[in-house]
């Protein structure tokens, strides 16, 4: 390059590095997530020629302010323009910022519309002469909402001069739940520890808490309850209190309101008492009085939320009453206050006697609450799981959505990937939440959407709506993934309009979080659209629930852990079968909870969709599905197909490298596909050899128990190493792996190459144990190729499915004869385990 050009170049840079920093430029680890405000191209911003520079907002309530900050701050980074603050109307075009009472003030001769809570009103118009963009909330949380909404418009470049749209939610409820406990772990959480407490007490620095709410206020999210639903009693505790309140002021200039999870028992945990039944006149009091106290301390708390008489959590039913019983006395305490009780539905017995073909654990919500219907307080909501089980990879709509015609009712969406990959796996949960949403429950033999009932629009309730289960935590990226969090932005955006397609969401989100690169955008999209009936496919087949290790950590396969024991988990396997038999004829009589029309999509398994087959029926594998296959080849296929769609994700991701910015979150997301590519092949080769053993019927197309590829550790040469049984066994390839047991403090397998000469794939399955840091070495014919630490924190101490990763080296040179050696050092408890190598052309 000459000189002057060099200079040049270098000089723009400059100016760019002034402009937008550099971090924004490059460095990106995900913690802006969809609020990225990344500069617009020049062509994009000529668009906003005409934006105006000044911004006219009179009212300096808290959230007005909050609202222009944002807005300053959005526009300054997608279109590099400073905005100036006026209080009245400049002889220029102007932004209107405000409420509509604000608005009206300001320009009486607007016809604004009317607008329900939380709504806003954005329009072009004309004022004095001028031309304005108006931005206008029904209250200031709605003109917060509608600046969100400006901002977005803006990133995805959509032209504002013709603007006249008018937005409301169609959930007064829209809240996100976080499980995070009073000492710092999150249950059920994969990204890092909580924002809000560490060892007891509250953190004393709040600015992730506040930010986290910004994240929640971008897309219409108004309530957050901060702590576990298995509440520790404390929270409730007068030195408690005070610290609590900080974390509603830090999340207050944001319009977010602060709930907690309430123990049932605290009156006698936490108050002394020597009861805690609700229709005892002295808890009635104490509840009231723990009421008065928080308003004291948050004059605008959300509400409690309760989980009673579940997996082991006090409740009424200790003194033999009811859930309204107790949900509605704690409601009367907050009653006078104006706010709510969330009481949970997921109440069930865990200790169910699996012998007796008749117990269904699916059937509880409704059992226990359907003959409660009418007697909860009107500042109840039942809070209900969008499935009857539990978040599993595919149930049904649960029917006690569909029954509560006299009681506020909220859906709960687990956000957190609980039994989906756990963030490490991409499963966009969208598609799947909006079959709940869409579900017709039939109510009185008219169309009655799940959605339509839970905003109350079916039933003329005043209260309903979402409840996600979200668990960010400290991880930079909030979530443990930067794809993980666009299940955040989907939840809220579906709690505002339950409308919007999947398709949709995916594409805003892809674009405010990557840009707006087509090939990038629609790449990301296809992806995220087909990721969860790809993770569907090698984890949980026809509605049998998600095949994991129900007993411990949710996450890698472990098909037989939810068989004969109480958690009701079932999916009945055995030598000749499979599925729970739910029908009213023959089986639990589940199917006779839901309305009589769609009693009849369910009660035959002529009518049954094969994706829910197993859920309701129980069929031989020789059963053959609508699509003409039978169960076992379905088994089968499906988990080669999924593990195969993983293998795909890698390649589209690498494919727009360059297109999303090749920055950390690039990184960090290759590196998850990566590792959920060998996992997905994990979950197929343990369920599809589970499957064979049990059923005895081969696969058709002969892939399940044949790997032509493998070699298996324990047939190497082994130095050091030790054979050892994996349990359960499908978990291993061949049901064992080689382990470096002490005394040895270094172990070696070799094998010495027999295909022919040319470039291979080299694949090492081995086992990274959460309980130490082994080291590997791979050495082909005395060349070292490569060296790593098993430092990942899977979710298990033990060898199995949790635990089973691999490492692909690729472009490796083999020569007939050459030795393939690998080095093992254990660390800890880890115990450098091997499973298998793969050579692959
Ligand atoms: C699941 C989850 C628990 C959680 C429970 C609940 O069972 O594994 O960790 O407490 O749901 O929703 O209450």
């Amino acid at each position: 390059m000459k000189r002057s050009s060099f200079l040049r170049v270098a000089y723009f840079a400059g100016f760019l590095a002034l402009l937008f920093p550099s971090h924004k430029l490059h460095a990106d680890n995900g913690y802006d997530a969809w609020l990225r405000y990344a500069p617009l191209k020049e062509a994009e911003r000529a668009k906003f020629a005409a934006f105006p520079s000044a911004l006219v907002a009179r009212s300096d309530s808290l959230l007005l302010q909050t609202s222009q900050k944002e807005l300053i701050r959005g526009v300054r980074g997608m279109l590099g323009r400073e905005l100036r603050v006026e209080k009245e109307l400049p002889k220029e075009s102007a932004i209107l910022l405000g409420t509509l009472a604000d608005l009206h003030l300001l320009a009486p001769e607007l016809h604004a519309p009317e607008l329900r809570a939380d709504g806003f009103w954005l329009a072009n118009d004309r004022i004095n002469g001028h031309d304005c963009l108006i931005i206008a909330g029904a209250t200031d949380r709605g003109t917060l909402y509608g600046v969100f909404a400006v901002l977005r418009k803006i990133a995805f470049v959509e032209g504002l001069s013709h603007l006249q749209e008018q937005q409301e939610p169609a959930n007064p409820i829209r809240w996100v739940n976080d499980w995070d406990n009073l000492d710092g772990r999150i249950e059920r959480g994969y990204g890092g520890r909580s924002i809000f407490f560490e060892n007891g007490s509250v953190r004393t620095d709040l600015s992730r808490a506040s930010d986290y709410a910004r994240l929640l206020a971008s897309v219409g999210i108004n309530g957050c309850i901060v702590n576990n639903v298995n509440a520790d009693p404390r929270v409730l505790a007068p030195d408690f209190l005070p610290q609590l309140a900080r974390i509603a002021d830090a999340f207050r200039a944001w319009g977010v309101r602060l709930g907690i999870s309430v123990d049932l028992s605290s009156p006698k945990s936490l108050g002394g008492l020597d009861t805690f039944d609700p229709l005892d006149p002295r808890v009635q009091s104490w509840w009231k009085e723990k009421a008065d106290e928080i308003y004291r301390l948050i004059p605008d708390f959300a509400g409690f939320l309760v989980k009673a008489d579940s997996e082991g959590r006090p409740g009424p039913s200790s003194y033999g009453r009811t859930p309204a019983d107790a949900a509605n006395v704690v409601a009367r305490a907050l009653q006078l206050h104006g706010s709510i009780v969330m009481y949970r539905a997921f109440v069930y017995d865990h200790h169910l006697d699996w012998r007796n073909p008749k117990n269904d654990r699916a059937r509880a919500a409704y059992d226990i609450f359907h003959p409660l219907d009418g007697k909860f307080d009107d500042n109840v909501i039942v809070q209900i799981k969008h499935g009857p089980i539990d978040f599993q990879v595919r149930e049904p709509a649960s029917p006690l959505l569909g029954t509560l015609e006299k009681t506020n009712e909220a859906i709960e969406l687990q956000i957190t990937q609980e039994y989906m990959g756990q963030q490490r796996h991409l499963c966009f949960l969208v598609p799947m939440w909006k079959e709940a949403l869409d579900f017709d429950m039939r109510v009185g033999d008219r169309a009655t959407p799940v959605k339509n009932i839970v905003s109350g629009q079916i039933f003329h309730r005043a209260l309903g709506g979402f409840a996600g289960v979200a668990n960010v935590g400290l991880d930079a990226n909030w979530m443990g993934n930067p794809m993980a969090i666009a299940n955040l932005y989907g939840f809220a955006r579906l709690a505002w309009d339950p409308n919007l397609s999947s398709a949709n969401i995916a594409d805003e989100w892809t674009r405010l979080t990557f840009g707006n690169d087509p090939v990038a955008d629609r790449t990301i999209d296809a992806m995220l659209l087909s990721s969860w009936p790809t993770y569907e496919n090698y984890t949980g087949p026809l509605g049998a629930g998600t095949l994991t290790d129900i007993l411990g950590s949710h996450y890698g396969p472990g098909v037989e852990s939810s068989e004969r024991n109480g958690w009701g988990q079932w999916h009945r396997a055995d030598h000749d079968g499979i599925g729970m038999d739910r029908t009213i004829a023959t089986g639990t009589g589940y199917v006779g909870q839901y309305s009589p029309e769609v009693q009849k999509e369910f009660e035959t398994l002529a009518a049954t969709p094969d994706s829910l087959l197993l859920f309701f029926h129980h069929v031989p594998y020789t059963y053959r599905l609508k699509s003409s296959k039978t169960v076992i080849q379905h088994i089968y296929d499906s988990h080669y197909k999924g593990a195969e769609r993983v293998r795909e994700f890698v390649k589209m991701w690498e494919s727009i490298r360059n297109l999303v910015g090749d920055d950390e979150r690039y990184e960090f997301v290759l590196k998850r596909l990566r590792y959920q590519e060998g996992h997905a092949i994990v979950w197929r080769d343990a369920v599809c050899n589970w499957f064979l053993r049990m059923s005895g019927i081969p696969d058709a197309k002969g892939r399940v128990g044949h790997s032509p590829h493998r070699i298996e550790a324990e047939s190497m040469q082994l130095q050091g190493y030790v054979p050892v049984d994996v349990e359960p066994s499908e978990t291993a390839s061949g049901g064992k792996a080689v382990a470096c047991q002490p005394p040895a403090g270094e172990c070696a397998a070799s094998v010495d190459f027999r295909g022919s000469s040319g470039t291979y794939q080299l694949k090492i399955q081995y086992f990274d144990q959460n309980n130490g840091k082994a080291k590997f070495r791979v050495v082909v014919a005395g060349h070292q190729l490569d060296e790593w630490v098993a430092d990942d924190t899977l979710p298990n101490s033990k060898l199995g499915g949790d635990t089973s990763t691999r490492r692909q080296i690729n472009g490796v040179k083999l020569h007939q004869g050459d030795e393939i050696r690998i080095e093992g050092t254990p660390d800890g408890g880890e115990l450098a385990a091997l499973d298998y190598v793969e050579i692959e052309p």
